[in-house]
């Protein structure tokens, strides 16, 4: 069991480099499956749920050399239908994109139904319609889907999704990938991982275009070929640390970012009085004293993503006068509401909407990461916090931030993981 234990009150200053993005390398990672070739994956950022994935992939029957600190060669020729583990299929959201990669490949398909952060109801009925509209017969038990075309190959179809969903749209696109005919996509996600796994489909000799509007079309091809490929960066990570430095009142250059990903993040730290200048791959971020109370309500992107709501929660908390957090996505976000308010902050949730009385400062406290983004939230509050904050489950952080606590010590951040056992606090 390992835990964070942070010394807050310390402004941050200097360069954090961004890492690939945890959502893009996940369904990346995965449709090598439908590839059956030998792929080079670079920038992959190096978190738990990535592992996981190289591990299914490995217990599938494919090879992988990690070539680099961030490089791994993936060869998915051998790998096997129906061999995803279950255990380890279950730990993670994102397997199910094996369901779309085997059914592609394969026409069939037997994976463990995805685990994942808990943040309320998270159905996967528009995946099951996608690729009922390409011709699989989907069955979805308390434990499994079970995927199969019986007529070998599937077959190309119009989708229009009831809701727009990340995942459905990336699965049904891997597996429309190599379905017969077109396929066109409409209420498509428009994600900046939804476009990276479309190019690095189109680098295996795929046929996606409009990949980044709500209309996706996938001209089905025969055969994929291996390729090498650069995952994006995490649009997520740089969020975070951007909220790190104003939070801390800090300055920080956040590298490797592509900013165009970020307007709807800079647009709303900025209304509250933040300075932020976009270069051309890095992000500076100051820290200003007086923030300005702001109103935002998280959206499928170009709006502002759920994903950056914990952490936006956090700046709200030190802004002056009453600020609203609605969440427009999923139906139990604000698990991290406890988390904060036992660390002085002021805020009530009534349905999907937080009302976050600002101007109480952060104290520090034992918490927990209750999910990935509710965990870095109360780390953010930690390092505001003046003296000793711990955090437990930090595994949930540790599924989606490449080295936390190393790269936020780089520019000053006194946070480090501790074993439980063994660890005594000298004060
Ligand atoms: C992905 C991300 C997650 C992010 C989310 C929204 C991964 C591994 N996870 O999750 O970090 O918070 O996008 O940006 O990439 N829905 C249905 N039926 C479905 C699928 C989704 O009703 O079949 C609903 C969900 O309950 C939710 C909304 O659609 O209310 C959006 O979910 P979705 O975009 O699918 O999220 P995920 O792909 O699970």
């Amino acid at each position: 069991m390992e835990k964070y234990v942070i010394r807050g009150g310390k402004p941050l200053f200097g360069d954090i480099e961004v890492s690939g993005a945890k959502n893009a390398a996940l369904p990346v990672i995965l449709s090598t499956i439908v590839v059956g070739d030998k792929c080079v994956i670079e920038n992959v950022p190096d978190v738990s749920d990535v592992r996981l994935c190289l591990n299914i992939i490995e217990k599938m029957g494919g090879k992988i050399d990690k070539i680099d600190k961030t490089t791994y060669a993936i060869d998915t020729t051998s790998v096997k239908a129906e061999t995803a583990p279950y255990e380890l299929v279950k730990k993670m959201r994102g397997s199910y994109y094996i369901v779309g990669a085997e059914l592609g490949r394969f026409g069939k398909s037997y994976v463990g139904l995805p685990g994942g952060c808990d943040l309320g109801v998270r159905p996967i009925d528009q995946h099951v319609k996608g690729f009922e509209a390409l011709g699989a017969t989907v069955n979805v038990d308390g434990k499994h889907i079970e995927a199969e075309c019986k007529k070998g190959a599937l077959k190309a179809n119009n989708i229009y999704f009831d809701v727009v969903s990340v995942g459905a749209t990336i699965n049904v696109m891997i597996a429309a990938s190599r379905a017969q005919g077109v396929t066109i996509i409409e209420n498509a996600a428009r994600e900046p991982h939804v476009v990276d796994v479309a190019n690095f489909l189109n680098s295996c000799g795929a046929k996606v275009s409009g990949a980044g509007t709500d209309t996706i079309k996938v001209n089905g091809v025969s055969k994929l070929r291996g390729c090498s490929y650069a995952i994006i960066p995490d649009m997520i990570e740089a969020g975070t640390y951007m909220i790190a430095a104003a939070v801390t009142g800090g300055k920080l250059n956040i590298k490797n970012v592509i900013p165009k990903h970020l307007e709807s993040i800079s647009a709303k730290m900025e209304e509250m009085g933040i300075e932020i200048e976009e270069l051309d791959d890095s992000v500076i971020v100051t820290g200003k004293a007086d923030l300005e109370r702001i109103n935002l309500k998280t959206l499928p992107y170009p709006g502002f993503p759920t994903d950056m709501g914990p952490q936006m929660c956090v700046l709200m908390c030190l802004a002056h006068g009453l600020s609203l957090l609605s969440e427009g996505i999923f139906t139990n976000r604000f698990r991290y509401v406890e988390e904060l308010r036992r660390m002085g902050a002021n805020i009530k949730v009534h349905d999907r909407t937080a009302r976050i009385e600002g101007g109480h400062p952060f104290l520090p406290a034992n918490v927990r990461a209750v999910d990935l983004r509710a965990g870095v939230a109360v780390v953010l509050a930690g390092l505001v916090a003046n003296g000793r904050t711990e955090v437990e489950d930090i595994y949930h952080i540790e599924r989606g931030y490449d080295d936390l606590v190393g790269k936020l010590r780089a520019v000053g951040a006194d946070i480090r993981k501790v074993d439980y056992p063994d660890y005594t606090f000298q004060s």
